[in-house]
């Protein structure tokens, strides 16, 4: 017997849910140094395209597949795509829609701990001082040193990374946390969480937006020079591969298209609810969260501070440079600047809790779905596997960044190929269509059908091909004792998920 499957319990609540889904790390902390780091304005003009061509769409597919999976019951794509394809294979490729969401949030959970860690650190003012000098790196200094040695960086050849207490409790504080709101479910508990959250990140943003706005600079500068930077588009770059392949990867991440994770939180759609009009919503609302907020509070500040040129040079030093050194180095000369400090992290903090929620979801749904498990059955497997796995990104320095490239980057791409072949053109593009319109709010205008059906796909294709060309040879050179554990940690992940589904299966008598 299928036990009664859950439901959001109201629109407004579901569209804050999946707009919290979306809104996270990724805006505030991954789009402004994707953005400075591929020049700004160069980077606007790729983005926006990927945005219309793949992310909307894409978007739309994956809602659609998920209310389809939960009229039946089902909430991951190793069902729904067992159902569009007969074909047995179907399953298993369905595996990487759980598979993905699992291998991140292993590594986004501990990053969003010490977005906690430094929200406390700001509060009690154990951040370090840093005094103005005209070198940019000798002004970041301290800032740098603290973050190295926070997850515990030492010398540039050791193999395992030496976390503070600090960064190892804040972990355990933040994983029961997730475990918690996973554990009163989704209506009680991720739903009642966003409802919450999202104001309160729309409130920090804004505190911090005007704060940042108000900064000038002893040289003069102002945060018209931060959105000219952002805003004067630069036609050249639009001839650079690379910057392509940022603006789409950074897409897919920020709109969580292509991890399976958008798929499940549809799953729990009402069975006749819109997804045209909702997808919609929720794809404005992160984009008003990413390219208004996101980009003007660590960029402005920085180009104020610093000028544009160190902004971009500051980007390229790591994912983290902007948010974890640059903005809290300047907030360390500025009046009431630990407060602001705090509001920064303590913002990041719950845009990602909302999200991390959101990639746990998948697999709690699958072991509730294919296996029948009681949710907090499920959530205490998965809570043990979060745990134990977690140690691989915390200890073994280059692990973070070697899964977030196989799993975080390229898997979205081949999954997100996956959906939109399956779905335009196996279960037949017609139907499909009419399958997206259904009980929909609005009318997608119907160019999106040919955009979906030729476009999406094609220029999925050219994206992986060129990935595949640029990024793999380099790639697949790395050696070391992380990157080998963090290569066979994603293939140890991907062989349980296939036994499990070959399990589950097997015990349908299917
Ligand atoms: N979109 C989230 C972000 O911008 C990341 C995410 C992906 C969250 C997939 C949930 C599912 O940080």
């Amino acid at each position: 017997m299928q036990p009664k499957r859950e439901y959001w319990s109201t629109r407004i609540g579901l569209i804050l849910a999946v707009a919290g889904n979306a809104i996270g790390l990724g805006n505030f902390l991954r789009f402004p140094v994707q953005a400075a780091e591929h020049g700004g304005g160069a980077f606007m003009i790729p983005y926006m395209i990927s945005f219309i061509v793949l992310g909307l769409p894409l978007l739309w597919v994956e809602w659609t597949l998920g209310r389809y999976g939960g009229q039946r019951g089902h909430g991951t794509a190793v069902a729904v795509f067992d159902y569009i394809w007969k074909n047995p294979i179907a399953k298993y490729l369905g595996i990487l829609g759980v598979v993905i969401p699992l291998v991140v949030v292993v590594y986004y959970t501990y990053v969003e701990s010490w977005t906690l860690a430094f929200s406390f650190f700001s509060l009690f003012g154990s951040l370090p001082d840093t005094t103005i000098t005209s070198s940019v790196k000798d002004y970041l200094r301290p800032f740098e040193e603290f973050l190295s040695s926070f997850i515990g960086v030492t010398s540039e050849s050791d193999v395992f990374l030496k976390p503070s207490v600090w960064a190892y409790l804040f972990f355990v504080v933040t994983i029961f946390i997730n475990l918690y709101i996973l554990f009163r479910g989704i209506s009680a508990g991720i739903e009642r969480v966003a409802r919450f959250a999202l104001p309160l990140i729309f409130v920090l943003a804004i505190v911090l937006l005007v704060r940042v706005i108000t900064l000038t600079s002893p040289d003069g500068r102002n945060f018209l020079d931060g959105f000219g930077f952002l805003w004067n588009p630069d036609f050249s770059a639009l001839t650079q591969p690379q910057v392509w392949l940022a603006a789409a990867g950074q897409i897919f991440f920020t709109l969580s298209i292509g991890f399976g994770a958008i798929l499940t939180y549809a799953s729990y759609l009402k069975p006749k609810s819109d997804v045209a009009l909702n997808a919609l919503a929720t794809a404005s609302v992160n984009e008003f969260a990413e390219v208004v907020l996101g980009a003007s509070i660590a960029i402005t500040a920085s180009v104020i501070f610093f000028g544009a040129v160190a902004t971009k040079q500051i980007a390229q030093e790591g994912a983290f440079s902007l948010g974890f050194i640059a903005l809290p180095a300047i907030f360390a000369n500025t009046p009431f600047g630990e407060f602001f400090g705090f509001l920064w992290f303590l913002l990041l903090f719950f845009a990602g809790v909302t999200s991390s929620i959101a990639l746990s979801q998948p697999a709690i749904a699958f072991l509730e779905d294919e296996f029948n498990l009681p949710r907090k059955k499920a959530v205490m497997y998965l809570g043990m596997f979060l745990f134990v796995t977690a140690h691989i990104p915390i200890f073994f320095k280059g692990a973070l960044d070697e899964l977030d490239f196989w799993i975080g980057t390229l898997a979205l791409a081949v999954f997100a190929l996956l959906e939109a072949i399956l779905f335009m053109w196996i279960l037949d593009s017609k139907r499909a269509w009419e399958e997206l319109n259904r009980y929909a709010d609005i009318r997608v205008p119907s160019v999106f059908y040919y955009i979906l059906k030729y476009v999406s796909p094609l220029f999925l294709l050219v994206i992986l091909v060129s990935w595949v060309v640029e990024s793999l040879p380099s790639a697949l050179a790395k050696t070391g004792i992380s990157i080998w554990v963090a290569r066979g940690f994603i293939i140890f992940v991907i062989v349980l998920g296939v036994v499990l589904v070959k399990i589950a299966w097997s015990r349908r008598g299917r």
